[in-house]
C-alpha cells in the first residue's frame, strides 16, 4: 500500500443481524481502537442503518449495501442516496456480486447507480470480480476491466470511490485468493485506471480485496503493495473483524 492511500476496511453484513446480535457487534466495534492509518466502514442491512448509526463510535463510518438510481418516486422497496444522506449514512456498496448474480443487476444499472450516488454526495464502494468459470477460461482481466469501465465512466469524483475486487469464487466459500492472486489483479486494475482515467487517480484510489478474508489470512494479504484494504463479509460479524482492521498495524 502506498503512503498516499489510507488502509480501508469495510464490513458487509449482508442480510444478517437482529437488534440483539447487532448489539453484540456494536459492543466489540465500540471498544476497538481504530488505527490512525485505517478507514473503517460497516454495512448493516437497510432496516438497521439508523439503529447502527445512532449507536456506533465516531471512528467507524456506516455504509448501505445498495441504493437506487433516482432520488424518489414509485420504486417500491428501493432506497435513494438522498434518504441515506438524510440518515447521515456516508457510503453505499454498489455492484456487489450478489446484486449482479442473485438480483440480475447489469453493468449499465450499476453505472447509473454509481453516478447518482456520487451526484448526491454519497461515497461508493464499487465491486468487481470474475466467476470461477471466467477465471478458468482466462477471462479474469476482460471481465474486471469491463465491469470497471462501466463504473469508471460514471465517476465524477474519484476521491469518493473505493474499488473492491471480489472474485465470486472466493465469496463465502472459505477459498481466499492467495496474496499473489489478489496482488496480480489489483496491479492490473491500477494500470487500467492509469491508462483509462489518469496516473494520479490510479495512485490515489484504494483497491480493496474481498472474498473469505479472515483473522488468519488478512496480514499476508495486507503485505501486498496494491492491496489497500478489505471488504469483509462473514468475519465482519465477529470480533475477528477487529483483527482485520488492525491487519496493517
Ligand atoms: P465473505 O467474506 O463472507 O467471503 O464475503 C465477502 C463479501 O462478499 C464482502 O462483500
Amino acid at each position: 500500500m502506498s503512503d498516499q492511500r489510507n488502509f480501508f476496511v469495510g464490513g458487509n453484513w449482508k442480510m444478517n443481524g437482529s437488534k440483539a446480535s447487532i448489539d453484540g457487534i456494536l459492543q466489540f466495534l465500540n471498544e476497538a481502537k481504530i488505527p490512525a492509518n485505517t478507514d473503517v466502514v460497516c454495512g448493516p442491512p437497510t432496516a438497521y442503518l439508523s439503529y447502527v448509526k445512532e449507536r456506533i463510535q465516531a471512528g467507524v463510518q456506516v455504509s448501505a449495501q445498495n441504493c437506487y438510481k433516482v432520488a424518489k418516486g414509485a420504486f417500491t422497496g428501493e432506497t435513494s442516496p438522498a434518504m441515506l444522506k438524510d440518515l447521515r449514512i456516508g457510503w453505499v456498496i454498489l455492484g456487489h456480486s450478489e446484486r449482479r448474480h442473485v438480483f440480475g443487476e447489469s453493468d449499465e444499472l450499476i453505472g447509473e447507480k454509481v453516478k447518482h450516488a456520487l451526484d448526491e454526495g454519497v461515497k461508493v464502494i464499487a465491486c468487481v470480480g470474475e466467476t470461477l468459470g471466467e477465471r478458468e477460461s482466462g477471462l479474469t482481466e476482460e471481465v474486471v476491466f469491463k465491469q470497471t469501465k462501466a463504473i469508471a465512466s460514471n465517476v465524477s469524483d474519484w476521491s469518493s470511490v473505493v474499488i473492491a475486487y471480489e472474485p465470486v469464487w472466493a465469496i463465502g466459500t472459505g477459498k481466499t485468493a492467495t496474496p499473489e492472486q489478489a496482488q496480480e489483479v489489483h496491479l492490473r486494475l491500477r494500470a487500467w485506471l492509469s491508462d483509462n482515467v489518469s496516473p494520479s487517480v490510479a495512485a490515489s484510489t484504494r483497491i480493496i480485496y474481498g472474498g473469505s478474508v479472515n483473522a488468519k489470512n488478512c496480514q499476508d494479504l495486507a503485505t501486498k503493495p496494491d492491496v489497500d484494504g478489505f471488504l469483509v463479509g462473514g468475519a465482519s460479524l465477529k470480533p475477528d473483524f477487529i483483527t482485520i482492521i488492525n491487519a496493517k498495524g
